[in-house]
């Protein structure tokens, strides 16, 4: 049986006959013997009630609802302006609302402690593969970019294969992680097989991104946190001579470098003590030409794969398609054809519609998958 209700107090009984709630599809199954409670919020959208998965509900008038594995949650989206929700009454019964004005969150029930969404694993998707940790923060954020789905996918999807002879080091597929908040694609990495450095200038940032490991399972991954200055961190590496098979960026379009305490101490801990180009406001039109070219310089040589992803209007896909090929172009790369694809990070609503997310570029040269 399954018995709705509303802030503890039952309202109706959906079946009287038994069953099992398949969560995934979101349906009831008939047969078995099992009584689940759902929250009354839920009973308008049954497909997510017990869905342990993200999904966007509907969105309109400068704003977004979605479930976070059944909570429902309204907060602002610049991308919902000029268009209408195409279900005004899903929206009057939500569990966490974020004003823009006051910027505060109004819970009506308490915001549980472990909430997290799960991403299904490619292969099995029974079994998660990431499992995300989703909390409010003081910014309308929820912990997680769920319009970045599509690339963890990708990024596991054409995970390179380790080889197999050489040292440790060398066998070893590595990445790196720049603009890395949240470490959703870190774990993805992770999660494949790579070593990542995680790289993120806000500490607070990187301490959530270690709490998302425990969550998923990774804590013991061979993941290098690191509060620094993304420029200056990839100038570092590229003095020390490392490289990697991957390299991702998700840039905002305008950041700070780290504070000056934590900047002192990532340089102590460093390998190179010659001390970074000192950090200065990060500014995406201004600064990705040149963060892109060094990034190049750091990819290694027979197979790489770049992810630059962004949400802001000062650039698109098509000038990140740009600054790619020209760095391509000035590579020797042998017979192999990177390949480069480009296009809108979406999510999709209830209804199919599709909400702008930003662009995503991938340049992928691989030579053993
Ligand atoms: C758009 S968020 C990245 C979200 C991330 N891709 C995820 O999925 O969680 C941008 C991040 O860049 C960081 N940041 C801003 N300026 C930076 C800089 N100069 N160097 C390194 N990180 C910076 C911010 O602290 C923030 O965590």
């Amino acid at each position: 049986m399954i018995v709705l209700w509303r802030r503890g107090c039952k309202i109706r009984s959906l079946s009287g006959s038994g069953g099992r709630w398949d969560s995934d599809a979101g349906r009831l199954e008939a047969g078995g013997d099992l009584t689940i409670l759902v929250p009354y919020p839920a009973f308008r959208f049954p497909g997510f009630a017990l869905s342990r998965h993200y999904q966007l509900i509907d969105f309109g008038n400068g704003r977004k609802l979605e479930s976070l594995a059944g909570r429902i949650i309204d907060r602002p989206s610049p991308a919902a302006e000029n268009v209408s929700p195409r279900d005004p009454a899903a929206w009057a019964d939500v569990d966490s609302r974020y004003d823009l004005n006051s910027r505060t969150w109004n819970h009506r029930t308490a915001w549980p402690d472990q909430l997290a969404i799960e991403v299904p694993d490619l292969a099995d998707p029974e079994t998660p593969a990431l499992r995300l940790p989703v909390q409010p923060t003081p910014f309308g954020h929820i912990g997680v970019f769920p319009e970045q789905m599509d690339n963890w996918r990708w990024l596991m999807r054409t995970a390179p294969v380790e080889e197999l002879s050489g040292s440790p080091r060398s066998r070893q597929r590595h990445a790196l992680n720049l603009f890395a908040y949240t470490g959703a694609s870190t774990m993805a990495m992770a999660g494949s097989g790579m070593s990542v450095a995680h790289v993120d200038a806000a500490k607070p940032n990187v301490e959530a991104a270690k709490r998302v490991a425990v969550a998923s399972g990774l804590r013991d991954a061979p993941v290098r946190y690191l509060v620094d200055d993304a420029a200056a961190f990839v100038q570092r590496e590229i003095r020390r001579g490392n490289r990697y098979h991957t390299i991702v960026l998700d840039p905002p379009a305008y950041g700070h470098g780290p504070k000056s305490k934590s900047k002192s101490k990532a340089n102590a801990n460093s390998a190179d003590k010659r001390p970074a180009k000192q950090a200065q406001a990060w500014r995406i039109a201004r600064d990705l030409p040149e963060l892109l070219k060094n990034c190049f310089q750091l990819v290694s040589g027979r197979s790489f794969r770049i992810l630059v992803t962004g949400h802001s209007a000062e650039m698109d896909q098509a000038d990140v398609v740009d600054l790619v090929e020209r760095n391509l172009s000035h590579r020797r790369i042998g017979r192999l054809q990177p390949q480069v694809e480009a296009g809108r990070m979406t999510l999709s609503d209830q209804a199919g519609r599709k909400l702008d997310a930003g662009f995503y570029v991938r340049c992928l040269l691989a030579t053993s998958h």
